[in-house]
């Protein structure tokens, strides 16, 4: 990654997080959702968003599939290209959370290395959430009909199949998308930001 030129100065505002906190009546904080293809990332956080929502807190659902249709255009699925994907969601994470935002970021993000970046930059701000999910039931899932045509090699550098998968050694949350139906995996998320006092009781 490239340093940041001497030349460039951080811009303060007069409006400051804590301000927009106080407005909001919640924290800002990034919900990281980590997992394979197919294992209910987006699914469950556009649940959580919904209940937040109703709630009056402040959401945001940031999906891998439709950040790669701009933000992220230029990037494939290399190593490298998966690398600077999580960077520059990482960055895009400690935006949203100082603006007092509860964003949710829905990205299989497969290298631990590059999860403990981001948990680097927004410290106590950054959630884990590890969609645990079997590659089997993931591949019997094949919602996008991915799965099968990596099999037959017409995608390559595929996760689980061609691409490695790390999953979390620690994470904060642990959501079991293969036996927990969407409302429990939701509950315990819920509970858990309620516990943390990032939002008021929701429940
Ligand atoms: S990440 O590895 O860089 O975090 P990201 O979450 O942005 O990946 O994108 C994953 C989505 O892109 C998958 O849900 C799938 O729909 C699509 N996709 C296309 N090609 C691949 C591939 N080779 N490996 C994984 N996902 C792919």
């Amino acid at each position: 990654m490239s340093q940041v030129s001497e030349n460039i100065y951080w811009e303060k505002g007069h409006v400051s997080r804590q301000n927009r906190e106080n407005l909001n009546k919640h924290k800002g904080v990034v919900l990281w959702f980590t997992g394979l293809s197919g294992s209910g990332k987006s699914t469950v956080a556009h649940a959580v968003e919904e209940v937040l929502h109703q709630h009056s807190v402040r959401t945001f659902v940031v999906d891998g599939d439709n950040v790669r249709h701009g933000l992220c255009s230029d990037l494939g699925f290399s190593d490298d290209d998966r690398i600077e994907n999580i960077r520059r969601v990482g960055e895009l994470a400690k935006l949203f959370v100082s603006s007092g935002t509860v964003v949710l970021t829905a990205f299989i993000s497969p290298f631990i290395a590059d999860r403990d970046k981001v948990r680097q930059l927004l410290g106590q701000d950054f959630i884990e959430i590890y969609c645990a999910c079997s590659l089997e039931k993931c591949e019997s899932r094949d919602v996008k009909g991915l799965y099968k045509r990596a099999r037959v090699g017409e995608i390559a550098d595929f996760t689980g199949i061609s691409s490695p998968y790390e999953a979390p050694v620690s994470p904060d949350i642990v959501i079991d998308t293969e036996k927990d139906i969407l409302q429990v995996c939701v509950a315990k998320i819920v509970r858990y930001l309620e516990k943390r006092d990032v939002v008021l009781s929701v429940i």
